[in-house]
């Protein structure tokens, strides 16, 4: 079965087709239009230039993907929330009319749905299968989110973050030190050079009972130790400073999600959202893991598909169509705060 997948919920205008067969979903063709460093220019998205900017890149990427009649395509998967809402209409009103159109089955799919499904594009033959039940760790802009998955399309939360999520936190860290946005990728590519021990900073919430996370403290303690600093922070001091931040934040994650394995022994862990692009958070989780749970599976996605991506919301549109959970293409409505 063939997919068109269509992303706008924030300021990456995304489609792809995904082909789909059993428990194998494979990407055809995606083509992603970041529009960062518009945005870069404030400091952040700025949510009615990001609606507007899918309006206009919207239908010339489709065209590149697929042909005017929709021919070979069996579906239409959309995000149509958590996000930006004028950005979100942008897809969904796109879809419905596609849908309609020509008269194909129309799938709505949640955009961290997108970000656990990652998981599953490309797979080998050669690689394990994604077994249930599964754990994942969803860490991106706007959600930090410990999730267990008994099996394909239910989701229970079992923590999430109480203030920041953890890419928001990375992104004002990074403002704070004048680096650019985003600034996942810019503190990452600072700690290389930093000295992850010489600032003490907290690891928030990591020894509570719970499995919620909280990274405003930690970044504002980043901000008490810049002040602290009196002068202009040198180059060697912003990577020590990455590089400490850094190694709190994905201690906290590790920690956590580390303790949630050991209690709910899932059979596969997975990892999910912009942030799971982080190295440091890749390796340091599949260490702990292979300390604590050896026999657990532990799966990333692919760098292409961790930060957003219309290949994501294709292949969970996929195995929404297998469960048959297709959308009213005259009702399906973007909403901003949509859960999983
Ligand atoms: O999933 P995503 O692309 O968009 C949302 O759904 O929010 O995630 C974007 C977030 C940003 O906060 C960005 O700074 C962070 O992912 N990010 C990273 C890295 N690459 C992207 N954070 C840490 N390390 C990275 N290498
Ligand atoms: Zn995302």
């Amino acid at each position: 079965m063939r997919i068109l997948g269509i992303e706008t919920s924030c300021d990456e205008t995304s489609v792809a087709i995904v082909e789909g067969q059993g428990e194998r979903v494979r990407l055809k063709a995606q083509l992603t239009n970041s529009q960062m460093k518009e945005h870069a220019k404030f400091g952040g998205v700025v949510p009615e230039v990001a609606a507007r900017r899918h309006v206009e890149f919207l239908m010339p990427m489709l065209e590149r993907v697929v042909t005017r009649d929709g021919k070979g395509i069996d579906a239409i998967a959309v995000t149509y929330g958590p996000g930006l809402v004028g950005a979100l209409r942008v897809g969904v009103e796109s879809a419905k009319t596609l849908a309609t159109i020509w008269d194909k089955p129309l799938i709505g799919v949640n955009h961290l749905e997108g970000h656990i499904y990652a998981n599953w594009l490309d797979r080998t033959a050669r690689q394990k299968p994604i077994v249930f039940p599964a754990l994942c760790l969803i860490v991106s802009g706007g959600h930090t989110e410990i999730i267990f998955m008994p099996r394909h399309g239910m989701y229970e939360l079992v923590g999430e973050t109480r203030d920041d999520a953890a890419g928001e936190a990375f992104d004002k860290v990074a403002k704070m030190l004048g680096l650019g946005y985003p600034g996942g990728p810019e503190v990452a590519k600072m700690a290389l050079k930093g000295d992850e021990k010489r600032f003490d900073l907290p690891r928030p919430m990591l020894d509570s009972d719970d499995f919620d996370f909280s990274f405003s403290g930690l970044k504002t303690a980043v901000l008490y130790t810049i002040r602290e600093l009196k002068k202009n922070p040198s180059a060697k001091t912003k990577a020590d400073l990455c590089a400490s931040f850094q190694a709190a934040a994905v201690g906290v994650l590790v920690g956590k999600t580390t303790r949630a394995i050991e209690q709910m022994k899932p059979k596969t862990v997975l990892l999910g959202g912009g942030v799971s692009a982080n190295v440091q958070l890749r390796k340091k989780l599949g260490n702990a893991i292979k300390k604590s749970s050896p026999k657990t599976l532990y799966v990333i996605p692919p760098m292409k598909y961790t930060t957003d991506n219309a290949g994501m919301i294709a292949a969970a549109g996929y195995f929404k169509l297998l469960r048959d959970e297709t959308s009213d293409p005259l009702t399906l409505e973007a909403d901003p705060n949509l859960s999983l």
